[in-house]
């Protein structure tokens, strides 16, 4: 159980501060309900949305079934791309109430990771290559009742990560290099996932991230996947409910097919 004493101001009444303290703690624990409870998921990636129409790509999305985002964050410095920032989030928690997770591909990530819990995140993912020691940010966001994870490249070694892993809600496995949508499946993902679905057992929120589609997707879920990040194969699709249906009808259970 994560220490909110540093949140609480002390100048509140003693059961207030309880109070206080359970409800960041409940969220969290939401959060993480809600993940728990619709694994194998499928989330959008919104980089290759069409951001004119953001909310009504929200709703198409919903209508399809959706159960939560995935918002890719870059700053050009950590990944060879630009993307957006806290007026996104901001803009989507406004208009939907599916959970919003947050990916931050970015450098320093403890400068903006509390703006965008302000900004209404439920989950927060940073990369273990922009916070070698991550364990104090990890517990911050938990603290401010975001469900917190590392995230990790291809062509990162998991030893920068697996001393971490007990200090995370979620561990999200890229599958390709981060910076783009659009590039093709690295299977690297899948012994990662087995690894760690292994060690940590069936409650560690596994993610995983970077050309799946349903030429992919059955792979990663039966290596222990759980939620599933999408862009292209949904956003270069006309019908998003065909895209989705096209993709969940592959998922196979963990452990299923010879190579799992
Ligand atoms: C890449 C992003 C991914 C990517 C997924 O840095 O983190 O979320 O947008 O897009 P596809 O599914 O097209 O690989
Ligand atoms: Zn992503």
């Amino acid at each position: 159980m994560v220490d909110y004493v540093e949140r609480v101001d002390s100048n509140l009444p003693f059961l207030a501060c309880i109070s206080f303290m359970s409800q960041i703690g409940s969220r969290v624990e939401q959060t993480l309900e809600v993940f728990q409870g619709i694994r194998p998921a499928i989330l959008p990636s919104l980089l290759l949305c069409d951001f004119a129409n953001l909310q009504r790509e929200v709703e198409s999305l919903e209508e399809a079934g959706v159960e939560a985002l995935h918002l890719d964050v870059m700053d050009g410095q950590f990944v060879p791309n630009l993307t957006y920032g806290m007026p996104i989030v901001e803009s989507l928690r406004r208009v939907t109430s599916l959970k919003i997770d947050v990916h931050l591909m970015i450098q320093s990530p403890e400068r903006f990771a509390k703006a965008f819990v302000d900004a209404g995140a439920d989950c927060i993912t940073f990369h273990i290559e922009a916070a070698p020691e991550p364990s104090e940010l990890l517990a911050q966001l938990r603290s401010a009742g975001v469900a917190a994870g590392l995230a990790i490249n291809p062509t990162t070694p998991m030893e920068a990560l697996l001393r971490f892993v007990p200090e995370c809600d979620l561990v999200l496995v890229m599958s390709v290099q981060a910076g783009f949508g659009g590039q093709a499946f690295n299977p690297v993902a899948l012994e990662r996932l087995k690894y760690l679905r292994k060690t940590f057992g069936p409650n560690l929120l596994l993610e995983v991230d970077g050309g799946i589609n349903s030429q992919t997707i059955a792979s990663v879920t039966s290596h222990g996947a759980d939620l599933l990040v999408v862009g292209s194969a949904i956003f270069r699709e006309a019908d998003y409910c065909q895209a989705m249906t096209r993709l969940r009808c592959q998922i196979k259970p963990f452990g299923a097919g010879s190579d799992a």
